[in-house]
């Protein structure tokens, strides 16, 4: 840890599946409760943009009720104290859409596939914050048109702060990816990336991911024990 100074975390699902969220690709998870072209697509959306709204809508109230995990809390400890020492930066990016990292407490955060609690304006095309319904077809706070869709990217669609994301990636020391599957790109690839710049590689997850012959180091458990775990390591010897 003597040379790092910049560290990109990537999360996915799993490090808020103790908090009682489903994760995508696990026995019963999601996408074998849902069909992806149905729910997760522009296409689905067009075919069917009642089914499309009502999935969004329960999701966001689960979510409402759902609190951070020591996983979230221990990132949310690193992120204030990396960050706070000259010359350290620390980007969590994050593929989940639930509001977990920000309430645990980080503040460095970008949600690559959007948010739960965003809607976006297909009329303007503006973000506004949302925790209401979207099914009964509110109109958009910002123009007033009826037209908001939930601020998630769907399949096909570009994720969110991709520029950012890879200047932070080329920057990197250290790229630590904790609860995500390696299935969906561009993110599957951010291990490849970093390694090729040069950045160390830790996985932390319950099982070997699609990606796990990439990490330098994979680490397998839960993420509220292994999370806490190596955050400890990284305060402790740096
Ligand atoms: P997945 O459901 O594909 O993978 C979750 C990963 O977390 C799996 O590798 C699990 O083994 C691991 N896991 C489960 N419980 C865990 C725990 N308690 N501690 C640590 N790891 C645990 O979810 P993602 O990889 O996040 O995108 O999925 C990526 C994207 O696919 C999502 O953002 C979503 C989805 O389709 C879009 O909808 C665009």
């Amino acid at each position: 840890m003597d040379n790092v100074r910049n560290i990109v975390i990537l999360t996915g699902a799993g490090i808020s599946a103790e908090s009682g969220i489903d994760t995508f690709r696990s026995d019963g998870g999601l996408w074998e409760q849902h069909r992806i072209e149905d729910v997760a697509t522009p296409e689905g959306f067009a075919r069917d943009p009642d089914l499309v709204l009502r999935f969004y809508d329960m999701r966001r109230e689960a979510v409402l009720t759902k609190q951070p995990n020591p996983a979230h809390d221990a990132l949310a400890k690193l992120d204030r104290e990396w960050s706070a020492r000259p010359n350290h930066n620390l980007l969590i990016v994050t593929q989940n859409v639930d509001d977990l990292h920000e309430r645990a407490g980080a503040a460095h955060v970008h949600h690559m596939h959007g948010e739960l609690r965003s809607a976006l304006c297909t009329a303007c095309m503006k973000r506004s914050p949302w925790d209401a319904p979207m099914s009964d077809r509110p109109a958009c706070p910002q123009c007033g048109v009826n037209a908001l869709r939930p601020d998630v990217v769907w399949f096909g669609e570009m994720p969110y702060h991709m520029d950012r994301i890879y200047g932070f990636l080329r920057r990197a020391d250290l790229f630590v990816s904790i609860g995500t599957s390696g299935a969906v790109y561009p993110a599957a690839g951010f291990v490849r990336d970093a390694r090729e710049l040069g950045a160390q590689t830790l996985e932390l997850n319950l099982e070997r991911s699609e990606g796990s012959a990439w990490f330098g180091e994979s680490r397998l458990g839960p993420a509220s024990k292994l999370v806490p775990q190596w955050v400890d390591e990284v305060l402790r010897v740096s």
